[in-house]
C-alpha cells in the first residue's frame, strides 16, 4: 500500500479529531485591518461529503468520491463507517469506500454524539440490511435538533421504529426485509430528513414521493451520487422528489460540489476588509441569496468565468436585513458571518434566525469586539459601528467561529480565538488560505506558545 494510500482509522488518513473540546487548547491569533489580495481555492462541500459518504453504504461495490475536504467532521464520518465494517482509503481529496460488507447495524454512541450528520446512516443501513440501530445524536450548540421527521418517514415506509435507552432501533419485517415506497409529507423541509428518506427509498420496493422536501444543493448532490450508482430519482432540488426503488446499486465515481458556505465566508472576508479577491471553483447559483445580500450591503461581485467569482469594494458598507430560511432562502450557515459584516455596515440591520433556535451565540463575542448588537428572541438588531477592536473571544459553534475570524480581519489589533475544534470541523486549511490572501495570523498549540504557522510577508498575486 502506498504510504499516502491509508485506511481511515482514528490515527491514519484524515486529520485526527480532537476527542473532546476540553483537549482543544489551541488558539488562532489574527492581526486585523488586513487588506486581502489574490485568489482562493474553495474545497469540496462538507455537508455534501458527509451525506454522500453515508450514501456509499447503499452500494455493495467500490465507490470513489473526489473533492472530499480534509476536515474533522469527514474524519469522524469515516470512523463511523469504519465501525460498521466499511473499508475506506484516502489519497489526497479522493476517498474510496467499499461497503460490500456491513458487519454491524449499530453505530457507536461515542461517535454519533460527536457528529450529528452520522445519524443519517440510519437510512442506508436500514435499506441495505433491514435493521439499523443508531443512537439519538442529542442536541448541539445551535439547537435541540430532533430527528422526528426522519423517524416518521421511515415508519411510513414500513419500518418498525422504537426509541429505547437513547437509541433508535429500526427493523423491516417480512421475508424480503425491504422498505416499501410511500408518499411522505415533511412538516418542515429538513435537509437531513430529506436525505435520510431519499437514501432509504433508493432500495425500497416501489415508488416513494417526498413532498415539501428540502431543496438544498447538497440534497441534489446526494441525488446525483445515488443516480450515478443506478438509483432512480427525479425532482431533487424541487419540493417534490420521486424515487423509484431498485433492487441494488452499483459502483460509482463521483465528485463532490464546491462548498457554498466556505465560498460565502470568503466573500464576506473580502467585503469586510474592502478587498478585491477571486474564488473558484464555485457554483454561483448556489450563492444567489448571499450574493444578493452582499450587493445590498455594497460589495461589487462579478463572475470572472462560470465557476469563478470576484469581489471588490463598492462605496462603503450599508445596513441590510437578513432572515434565514430553507434554500433557496438565505442559509442559516451563513448568518453568523454576515452578522459580523453588518457590525461595521452603516445603519441598523435586523437579522432573524428562523431555522435553529439557538444560533445567535456569536453575538456576545462580537460585542466583546466592540460590535453593538442586541438580541430579542430570534432577532438581532445590529447598529453599525465604525470599527471593531481585536479581543480574546471564544467560538461557540462552527459558523460562529467563522464569524469571529471574519470580524478579526477587520478589527483594530489582535484577536485571539479559542474553540478551534469548531472551526476545524468545517473549514479546510483556513489558516493557510487566509495567509495566502495576505492575512497575518498564527495558530498556537495547547498551553505552549509554539508557533504553528506564520504569515507570509507579501501577499501572492491573483491568479
Ligand atoms: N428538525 C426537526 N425534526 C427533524 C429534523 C429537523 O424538527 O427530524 C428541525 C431542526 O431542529 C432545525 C430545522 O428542522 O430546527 C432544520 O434542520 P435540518 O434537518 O434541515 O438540518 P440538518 O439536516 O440537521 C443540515 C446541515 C446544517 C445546516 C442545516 C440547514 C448537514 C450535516 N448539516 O443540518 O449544517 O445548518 O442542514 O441548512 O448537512 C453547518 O454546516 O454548520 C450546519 C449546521
Amino acid at each position: 500500500m502506498d504510504s499516502e494510500d491509508r485506511p481511515i482509522t482514528p490515527s491514519h488518513g484524515l486529520p485526527e479529531t480532537h476527542s473532546s473540546p476540553e483537549e482543544d487548547k489551541s488558539v488562532l491569533q489574527i492581526w486585523g485591518k488586513s487588506s486581502l489580495k489574490g485568489h482562493v481555492t474553495i474545497s469540496g462541500a462538507k455537508n455534501s461529503a458527509l451525506v454522500v459518504m453515508a450514501g456509499a453504504l447503499l452500494c455493495p461495490q467500490d465507490c470513489r468520491l473526489r473533492n472530499v475536504p480534509s476536515l474533522a467532521d469527514v474524519s469522524r464520518m469515516g470512523e463511523i463507517l469504519a465501525s460498521l465494517g466499511v473499508k475506506l482509503t484516502r489519497q489526497g481529496d479522493v476517498l474510496d469506500i467499499n461497503a460490500s460488507y456491513i458487519g454491524q447495524s449499530t453505530a457507536p454512541y461515542e461517535l454519533v454524539s460527536q457528529l450529528r450528520a452520522s445519524f443519517f446512516v440510519i437510512g442506508p443501513v436500514l435499506a441495505r440490511l433491514g435493521v439499523a440501530r443508531v443512537p439519538l445524536p442529542g442536541g448541539c450548540a445551535i439547537g435541540a435538533r430532533p430527528v422526528d421527521l426522519h423517524v416518521r418517514g421511515l415508519q411510513a415506509m414500513g419500518a418498525d421504529v422504537h426509541i429505547e435507552h437513547g437509541t433508535v432501533n429500526a427493523y423491516v419485517r417480512g421475508p424480503s426485509r425491504r422498505l416499501k415506497g410511500a408518499k411522505i409529507y415533511l412538516d418542515y423541509p429538513s435537509v437531513g430528513a430529506t436525505e435520510t428518506l431519499m437514501m432509504a427509498a433508493t432500495l425500497a420496493d416501489g415508488e416513494t414521493i417526498l413532498e415539501n422536501a428540502a431543496q438544498e444543493p447538497e440534497v441534489i448532490d446526494l441525488a446525483n451520487f445515488c443516480r450515478a450508482m443506478g438509483a432512480k430519482i427525479q425532482g431533487a432540488g424541487t419540493k417534490t422528489i420521486v424515487i423509484s426503488g431498485v433492487p441494488s446499486l452499483h459502483s460509482a465515481d463521483y465528485a463532490i460540489i464546491p462548498d457554498r458556505v466556505e465560498a460565502a465566508t470568503f466573500l464576506v472576508a473580502g467585503a469586510i476588509t474592502q478587498s478585491e479577491i477571486s474564488l473558484s471553483p464555485v457554483i454561483p447559483d448556489h450563492l444567489t441569496a448571499a450574493i444578493a445580500k452582499l450587493r445590498a450591503i455594497g460589495a461589487l461581485i462579478t463572475p470572472e468565468s462560470p465557476n469563478c467569482l470576484r469581489i471588490a469594494p463598492g462605496h462603503g458598507l450599508t445596513a441590510t436585513d437578513i432572515e434565514t430560511l430553507p434554500y433557496p432562502g438565505f442559509p442559516t450557515d451563513m448568518q453568523a458571518q454576515f452578522m459580523a459584516l453588518l457590525t461595521v455596515s452603516e445603519g441598523d440591520s435586523i437579522v432573524t434566525e428562523t431555522v435553529f433556535e439557538n444560533r445567535l451565540r456569536h453575538v456576545a463575542e462580537l460585542n466583546r469586539m466592540g460590535a453593538d448588537i442586541r438580541v430579542k428572541g430570534n432577532h438581532a438588531v445590529i447598529r453599525g459601528v465604525p470599527t471593531l477592536s481585536g479581543a480574546p473571544v471564544v467560538a461557540t459553534d462552527l459558523r460562529a467561529s467563522a464569524a469571529l475570524v471574519v470580524a478579526a480581519l477587520a478589527a483594530e489589533g489582535k484577536t485571539t480565538i479559542q474553540g478551534l475544534h469548531h472551526l476545524d470541523r468545517g473549514y479546510e486549511n483556513l489558516d493557510t488560505k487566509l495567509q495566502k490572501l495576505g492575512v497575518k495570523l498564527q495558530r498556537l498549540q495547547g498551553d505552549s506558545t509554539t508557533e504553528v504557522e506564520t504569515a507570509p510577508l507579501t501577499p501572492i498575486a491573483p491568479n
